[in-house]
């Protein structure tokens, strides 16, 4: 019998409850560097940044965090090595097909963004699938960036914005944030309080450009498949102390 660790598995109690963000956002940066210390190729990095992740989402749930979102793919990430590339898209599909059993039965709904129409057409077809089974899901709300980036998800708003005001649905004197939200690949969803960032690298990346406005940002120098628990748990102190502001004083 293997004794599981009790620790952790709650929230720890430094951590005040009232205070957790309601949405955290992670960029996993370091799966290559993780790889390549060990002298693996970097798409082992890949596959042991999914149980990270894996372990993120359900401590996010364990510990009361309404929504985790994770940067899987950027639209700058085609530039990387054709196997790479492949790999990854290979390693999200089968990764979803394997765990969407599990994240119905935890009750996780699941939201991908991005320009998805460019993904394989498999991939297409497999997140289709996994967010109309979870829509109606009422757990945490786990969204998957994948051919996302910040720049083109704006474009994107205005050129539905500008079709809105072409076919007369819309006056341009009433546009205000409140419509910019509406037509966001992240409509619905609340802007993240907490950003991560493993790695140590000090960059956004291009990732939520418009949401991240007022995130508290955490960058840690621990490579993404180190990224546990007690990574996380340190992440909450540090957020924890922050006086948020939102430009007051
Ligand atoms: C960045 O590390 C990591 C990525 C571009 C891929 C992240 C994807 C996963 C962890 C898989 C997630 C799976 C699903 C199904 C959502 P890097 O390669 O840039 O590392 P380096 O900076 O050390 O080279």
């Amino acid at each position: 019998m293997t004794i599981k660790p009790v620790i952790l598995e709650t929230l720890p109690p430094d951590l005040d409850k009232q205070r957790l963000p309601q949405h955290v956002a992670v960029i996993m940066d370091g799966n290559g560097r993780w790889a390549k210390q060990r002298g693996m190729p970097r798409i082992m990095g890949h596959q042991r940044g999914v149980d990270s992740l894996k372990n993120l989402l359900r401590c996010c749930d364990d510990w009361g965090i309404s929504a985790l979102t994770a940067y899987a793919f950027s639209t700058e990430n085609w530039g990387r090595p054709l196997e790479e590339v492949e790999f990854l898209m290979t390693l999200f599909e089968r990764v979803l097909r394997r765990e969407l059993k599990e994240m119905m039965a935890e009750n996780v709904r699941i939201r991908f963004v991005g320009n998805l129409t460019s993904l394989p057409r498999s991939l297409q077809d497999e997140i289709a699938r996994s967010m109309e089974d979870t829509k109606n899901n009422t757990g945490i709300r786990f969204t998957v960036a994948t051919n996302y980036g910040g720049r083109q998800e704006i474009v994107h708003v205005c050129q539905a914005i500008a079709r809105e005001v072409q076919g007369g649905k819309l006056d341009p004197e009433t546009i205000d944030e409140g419509v910019v939200e509406k037509y966001l690949y992240t409509e619905g969803l609340s802007h993240p309080d907490l950003l991560i960032r493993t790695s140590g690298e000090l960059r956004i990346s291009n990732f939520l450009l418009w949401q991240m406005a007022y995130a508290e940002i955490y960058v840690t120098s621990t490579l993404w498949p180190d990224f546990d628990r007690q990574a996380f748990h340190l992440a909450l102190r540090d957020y924890q102390q922050r006086q948020r502001r939102f430009g007051k004083v």
